[in-house]
């Protein structure tokens, strides 16, 4: 089996805190001493061998992959790190790797985000295992309960219970709010963003389902490849159109670092329900993150459900719930800029 790291995304939705030449997979979120792209590879070292592993990332990153490896004492194959001219999206990403695995001959591939934190890991590896008995024919995707009506995930409809896991009906990602709340409460499970397959089962189906793609990536020229392709992601541009998709339920603490109120779920507040990390001081205040300076004292004072994210060049106050909107920040000072 080998493993595929997703981390080249630029996580504009983390912004200020996450910039697009550090963008948040490279973070050391809160006290954590290892940032979110080592915790996945050490996570995707308990699945398979280190000379197994592939990285997918853009040319921007490519160094700060390197060191990141560097720095937690591994010596990683330089040829197993894959630079993308340009990000476009995960679908040519994924098959930019399987393409590259497929030269040492077809395999089993579990493909890992770079932007998730996972508690218990050994049910996580467990689960993980169970995939390779049915990769040879499906399109294996890991579900998760979902416990609200989120717009920014994929959702899955299980049908009929296979040796693991279960068929699937139908794959639909990112629904507006009213069909989110649909799937909620009609059995469907969230994608968590990880797949496994065997590599000729995938090429059958990007051959079928995105031609432009598995075109593009015919020629032997990286950079004429990433002109040619679209950018678009394996969910929409795959997982929505085949009919051999399996879901495994993944039964595990699972939060993927998508937003500030992503990340407000994933930490424990105090007994108001507040986040902070700097000896902040709040007087009347509740569930308010604050992600601030250590220069710098913050008071918030009657203030609750704010997001106040306070970095050197750059202040972020949000309300809470909104905070996919942040997105729309970077895209206007891409504009602007
Ligand atoms: N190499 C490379 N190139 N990696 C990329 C690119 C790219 O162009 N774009 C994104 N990535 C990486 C990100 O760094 C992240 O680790 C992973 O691919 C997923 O991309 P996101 O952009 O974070 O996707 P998403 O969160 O909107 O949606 C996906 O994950 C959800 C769960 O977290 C989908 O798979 C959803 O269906 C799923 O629910
Ligand atoms: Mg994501």
């Amino acid at each position: 089996m080998k493993a595929v790291i997703l981390a080249g995304g630029s996580g504009t939705r983390l912004w200020p805190l996450s910039r697009n030449q550090y963008p948040k997979q490279f973070l050391k979120l809160r006290n954590m001493d290892k940032s979110i792209f080592q915790l996945t590879l050490e996570r995707c070292l308990k699945l398979v061998g280190l000379a197994e592993i592939y990285i997918v990332t853009n040319i921007n990153y490519k160094f700060l992959v390197l060191g990141q490896i560097e720095e937690l004492g591994y010596r990683f194959d330089v040829n197993h790190v894959l630079v993308e001219p340009s990000g476009k999206n995960t679908l040519p990403a994924v098959y930019y790797a399987i393409k590259e695995i497929q030269k040492q001959g077809d395999d089993i591939v579990v493909v890992i985000p770079s932007d998730q934190l996972i508690d218990n890991e050994e049910k996580f590896i467990r689960t993980i295992k169970q995939g390779e008995n049915i990769a040879g024919k499906y399109l294996i995707t890991f579900g998760i309960r979902p416990d609200k009506p989120h717009t920014g995930y994929g959702y899955i409809k299980p049908a009929l219970p296979l040796e693991q896991g279960y068929t699937v009906d139908e794959f639909k990602e990112k629904p507006d709010y009213e069909t989110a709340l649909y799937y909620v409460e009609n059995g469907y499970l969230w994608n968590s963003g990880m797949f496994m397959f065997h590599t000729d089962v995938f090429t059958e189906e990007i051959k079928q389902h995105n031609p432009e793609v598995y075109e593009a990536f015919k020629s032997s020229d990286i950079d004429e490849i990433y002109e040619r392709t679209p950018s678009i992601s394996i969910d929409y541009g795959v997982m929505e159109k085949t009919e051999r998709v399996a879901v495994i339920p993944l039964n595990i603490g699972w939060s993927d670092l998508g937003s500030f109120d992503a990340l407000y779920e994933r930490f424990n507040g105090d007994e108001n329900g507040n986040i902070t990390f700097n000896g902040d001081i709040l007087i009347d205040s509740s569930n308010n993150l604050l992600y601030t300076n250590k220069d710098k004292t913050v008071a918030l004072i009657g203030v609750e459900d704010l997001i106040v994210v306070d970095q050197k060049d750059a202040l972020l106050l949000c309300k809470k719930d909104q905070s996919q909107k942040v997105k729309e920040v970077v895209d206007r000072l891409k504009n602007t800029n």
